[in-house]
């Protein structure tokens, strides 16, 4: 830490971190300096929804067309060069390895062009500190530690124990899909283009919730399972279809209703229990599943019921961005956590 300090001169008031995240199918850079985002920008990739998933040979070729005007523009946005740069940060973990790849190399040859530090993030770490995103403006704005942050994303669904930035503790996840795929799934089932999580979260919005009813598996501790949901989910709409072939067209939104309504229980009646085991009452949402306005809304009204103080980043930085692995990568400036440039990537979830 102190040798990339001594090099720093008079910038050293301004740490100013390159974020890369190329983890699944969205390329984007950010630029995060002293704790405040400059720039974020995202480009995503249409081309999956053509085939009902990401298909990680594509998504690979697509990060390598994005990678450099995407890099561009977030320093343009940000009014900076290169130069400007004290460290580069990258999503490592977990992810497609492909995606990874293109990411951690190309991160690992601006830091070496520079001659400055690089930094491994875990993707699942910078979806939590995205809640702290906009503290330093305003800090009321932010969950004082420790919080709890619930994390919902196509990959993972857990339940974390922000201490600090850098001291976190995973204390429930799933023991099989994740929230996401829950949704994805279910729109599939349903007939619905991929990603699916935001088109049941639109034919919701005009559906009955409790038109359908839905098991809630009994899972012990803090742990989530969506793997029941989803075969009971194409139980129903085959038992449905054989009797009206029109039945999920016919009552979409209220099917969409009640699939969401369901996810959601089964997500916040785990969050509060994990708050009523640790006695924490700042709590988050995070990832992309946390763009969906019945999981938002459900959640803020809980947090007035039970009296917590509830936070959700903006929706830009729910699904995924660089602006998270930028700020993650600050924090880790600031704790000294430097990889070397031989660190590998890692698909693997663990932490
Ligand atoms: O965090 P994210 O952008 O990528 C991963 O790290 O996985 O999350 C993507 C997931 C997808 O499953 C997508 O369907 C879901 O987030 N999602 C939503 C909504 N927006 C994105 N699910 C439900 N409602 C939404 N509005
Ligand atoms: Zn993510």
């Amino acid at each position: 830490m102190l040798r990339y300090l001594c090099g720093f001169k008079s910038s050293v008031l301004s740490i100013t971190v390159l974020g890369i995240e190329s983890s699944c199918d969205e390329t984007s850079a950010a630029v995060c300096r002293e704790g405040s985002i400059l720039s974020n920008v995202v480009a995503g990739q249409e081309i999956h929804s053509l085939y009902g998933g990401v298909v990680p040979e594509l998504a690979s070729r697509a990060h390598i067309q994005h990678i450099v005007p995407v890099v561009d523009q977030a320093l343009v946005r940000a009014g900076l060069e290169l130069k400007n740069i004290h460290a580069v940060a990258f999503t490592q973990a977990p992810g497609l390895i492909g995606s990874l790849l293109v990411g951690a190399q190309f991160a690992k040859s601006v830091a070496s062009a520079l001659k400055v530090p690089l930094i491994a993030v875990h993707h699942m770490q910078a979806h939590v500190l995205a809640n702290l995103i906009g503290g330093r403006e305003n800090p009321a704005s932010i969950p004082g530690f420790p919080f709890l942050c619930l994390t919902v994303s196509g990959g993972h669904t857990q339940i974390v124990i922000c201490r600090g930035p850098l001291d976190l503790e995973v204390i429930g996840e799933t023991t099989d899909d994740a929230a996401g795929e829950a949704f994805d799934k279910s729109a599939k089932l349903l007939g619905l283009p991929y990603p699916g999580g935001p088109l049941i979260d639109r034919y919701a919005a005009h559906g009955n919730p409790n038109r359908f009813s839905f098991p809630e598996p009994q899972i012990p501790g803090l742990n989530f399972s969506f793997s029941g949901l989803k075969t009971a989910i194409l139980y129903f709409i085959q038992r449905e279809r054989a009797k009206d072939p029109d039945f999920t067209e016919k009552n979409l939104a209220d099917i969409c209703a009640s699939i969401q309504s369901r996810i959601i229980s089964i997500l916040l009646n785990k969050l509060k229990k994990a708050s009523a085991e640790t006695g924490i009452r700042d709590l988050c949402l995070a990832g992309g599943v946390a763009a969906n306005r019945g999981l938002r809304k459900a959640f803020e009204d809980l947090g007035r019921d039970i009296g917590w103080k509830t936070f959700i980043p903006r929706m830009e930085y729910c699904t995924d961005n660089a602006a998270m692995i930028a700020l993650t990568g600050y924090y880790k400036f600031l704790g000294g956590e430097f990889s070397p440039l031989s660190i590998p990537v890692s698909a693997r979830a663990g932490w």
